[in-house]
This record gives structure tokens, sequence and C-alpha cells, in this order.
């Protein structure tokens, strides 16, 4: 697998994914198809932009034609398909942009990759990133396993179980060299503030309300991003064909309870005394169809591949916390609107 095609490497985790396998990588070629949506953003990459082995293509998934010349033109011999709308929030108000993304878009390489790939599948590979969200929501107690029924809520969950299901009846039907990873929620740089970290974080700094959606009792399983950039490094080399791995931090936490320790961290690095934006705390209307309780069982993961997360919980955030404090400049671009202009520049002319 020498020419990866990395859907969605200029989003939050594909930027560490990409970053992950250009600088690891040196003698594989990455190129990293993205359409530049809100959430897309190059300056996440600004770093590696110039390494010789890296190549990005601006485009849509959903457009077959464009995709398949580009599995043509590089010769793409394995995928990592992260491209998607990622936010469930957005779901709930525009359901069919997610549907044409996360459904028809995945559908769209899937057929790329048949077509391109039918004389000879050896040594390829599609990896599918998914979802925990795709298996429903939780009591107080249990987990979810590879083998739990899917039962999607949300139309971003719903497209992402399709999603799944396609992947998997590609591999059925044709013998696709398939591979998928349902992760839990991620946290870290370079994530999109409408996402309740970055969101918390930005809002906390600027003295905004912190709009908590219901009582706050909803229950999440965090994971730094990088550690979910290196099980995919891990899975998409020795991972089995044809399998599903669950990926997760066994590190839940109630919404109000992760709040309060955002509020701490942020406060002690801005030298504030304790409790001073304890203040900003809101409790608003809950989110439609909100899934209680997620958590993953990824013991799978550890017992076949050795992967576990790196770091602990409070150490992710403290770092966390100072990326954003101390990079104020790609927060106001991304809040502004201001990248989109660059893109613009760069890759409309
Ligand atoms: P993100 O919203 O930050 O990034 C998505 C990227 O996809 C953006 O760069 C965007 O420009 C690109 N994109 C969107 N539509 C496209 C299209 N039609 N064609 C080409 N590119 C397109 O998302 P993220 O949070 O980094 O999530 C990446 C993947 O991981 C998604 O598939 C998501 O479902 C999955 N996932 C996310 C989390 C999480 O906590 N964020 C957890 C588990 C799984
Ligand atoms: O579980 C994996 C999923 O995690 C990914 O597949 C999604 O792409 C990703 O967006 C994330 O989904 P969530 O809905 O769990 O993440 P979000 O950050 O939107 O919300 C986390 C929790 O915080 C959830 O219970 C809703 C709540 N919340 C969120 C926001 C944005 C609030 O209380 N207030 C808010 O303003």
């Amino acid at each position: 697998m020498n020419n990866i095609l990395i859907t969605g490497g200029a989003g939050f985790i594909g930027s560490h994914v990409v970053r992950l396998f250009v600088k690891k990588y040196p003698n594989k070629n990455i190129i990293n198809l993205d359409a530049l949506t809100y959430a897309g953003n190059l300056e996440n990459l600004k770093d590696i932009e110039t390494s010789e082995n890296y190549t990005f293509v601006k485009a849509d998934i959903c457009d077959f034609e464009v995709v398949d010349s580009i599995f043509k033109q590089y010769g793409i011999d394995s995928v990592i398909h992260l491209a998607a709308e990622s936010h469930v929030d957005r779901s709930i108000k525009d359901p069919l942009s997610f549907a044409r993304t996360n459904v028809m878009g995945t559908l769209s390489l899937l057929q790329a990759a048949k077509t391109n790939w039918n004389d000879d599948l050896k040594g390829k590979l599609f990896y599918h990133v998914s979802t925990d969200e795709v298996y429903g929501s939780l009591g107080d107690d249990g987990f979810f396993t590879e083998k739990t029924a899917y039962d999607p809520h949300s139309p971003y969950s719903a497209s992402k179980a399709s999603s799944d299901h396609f992947v998997r009846s590609f591999h059925d039907t044709y013998k696709l060299p398939i591979v998928i990873s349902n992760c839990s929620n991620n946290y870290g740089s370079f994530q999109f503030p409408e996402k309740l970290i970055p969101l918390f974080i930005n809002n906390i700094c600027t003295n905004k309300e912190l709009p908590v959606y219901g009582e706050g009792k909803n229950v999440r399983d965090w994971l730094f991003v990088e550690d979910h950039a290196r099980a995919i490094d891990l899975i998409f080399h020795e991972g089995k064909l044809g399998d599903t791995y669950n990926i997760g931090g066994f590190n839940e936490w109630k919404n109000i309870d992760l709040v309060q320790v955002l509020i701490k961290t942020v406060d002690k690095l801005l030298g504030n005394p304790e409790g001073t934006s304890d203040k900003l705390i809101t409790f608003v209307k809950d989110r439609a169809g909100h899934d209680y309780r997620y958590a993953i069982d990824s013991s799978k993961l550890k017992e076949e591949l050795g992967w576990e997360p790196s770091l602990q919980f409070e150490e992710g955030i403290e770092k966390t916390v100072k990326w954003y404090l101390n990079n104020q400049d790609w927060v106001k671009n991304v809040t502004s609107g201001d990248y989109l202009k660059y893109y613009k520049e760069m890759y409309e002319k």
C-alpha cells in the first residue's frame, strides 16, 4: 500500500491521521482528498504541506467521476475514509446533506475502489472510519462491543450506520478488502469549535455562556485524537480484512462533570481564581433524540493488536486547553470564517 488516499484529511481527525502518515511513512504517497467544507481547514496541515510525499486534492467524494480520475491519476491502492458531515446538531437541522455526503459519498468511493481494483484485489484496502453512535444509546451499565446490534437515533448516526452497511456489503458481495473502526468521542487540537470541548474552552476564554443540554447528565467516552490516529495506523496495517474494531478510552464522563474540569483547567491556566467561570454554566433545551450514554469496549483492539490509549484524561485535557489558548489566531480564523478566504485564494484561481 504505497499510494494512500485519505479523505477528509483537512478536518479534525483527518488532519492528525495525515500528519502521522506523512511523517511516519516518507516512502509512501499520501493523497489528501477534501472538499474543504466549513469543517475542512488547510491551516491544520501547515507543518507538513510542503512534504514531498504529500498531495492535496480539493474534491467532493460524491462526485464519482472526479473520485475515479483521482484513483487513476495517483494509482490509489488504499483508502482511509474519514470525510463526512460529523456534527449531530447540524444533522438535526439538515439531514439531507448528511445522507448525501455520508451515504452517497461513501458509496461513490466504494464504487471507485471496486472499479479500479477489480482485476487485482491483493494488497488493496478500503478502511472506513466510523463512530460508536451507530450502536445507539446505553443505560447506566454495559458497553458497546463489536457485536452490539446497530440502533442509530440521529440523522448523523443513521447516515454513518448506512455507510458502514454499504462498506460491509462491498466486502460480502464483491470481496472488496475492507476494515471498519467505530470510535468514541475525540478531543484535542484542531477540532472545530462547534463540538462540546473546543466550544466550551473558547466560551470560557471569551466569558460567554456554556449551553449545557438538558440536565448535563448524558455520558460520553472521551479519547485523545492522537491516540485515535495511532489506532487507525495500527488497524490499517495489521487489522484483519473484513473485520471491525471498536476504539475507545474507557474514559466516561457525565457532561456536567466534564464542563467543571474544563472550567477548572481554563481558569487555572488563565490565572483566574478558582470558580471564576462557574457562573457561565447555562442549562438549555435538550438536544432532540439525545443519546443518554456511550461507552466503548475496546478490549478486542488491545488483545488482538496491542493498542492502548497513551494519555490520562486530565493530562490530555490540559494539553488541549493549552493548545487552544496558544492558538487563538486559529480559533479566530475558524470562527470568523477567514480561513475560507485563504482556500479561495489558494485553490480557486
Ligand atoms: P470534521 O467535521 O472535523 O471533518 C470532516 C472533513 O471532511 C472536513 O475536512 C470536510 O471538509 C471533509 N468533507 C466533508 N464533506 C466532504 C465531501 N463531500 N467530500 C470531501 N470532503 C468532505 O470531522 P471529524 O470529527 O474529523 O470526523 C472524521 C471522521 O471520523 C468522520 O467520518 C466521523 O464520522 C468520524 N468520527 C468522528 C468522531 C469525533 O469525535 N469527532 C468520533 C468517531 C468517529
Ligand atoms: O461518539 C462519537 C461522536 O462524537 C462522533 O461520531 C461525532 O462526529 C462527534 O461530533 C461526537 O458526537 P457528540 O454529539 O457526542 O459530540 P458533541 O461534542 O456535539 O456533544 C458532546 C455531548 O455534549 C453531547 O451529550 C451533547 C452535549 N453538548 C454539546 C454541545 C455542542 C452540550 O451539552 N452542549 C453543547 O453546546
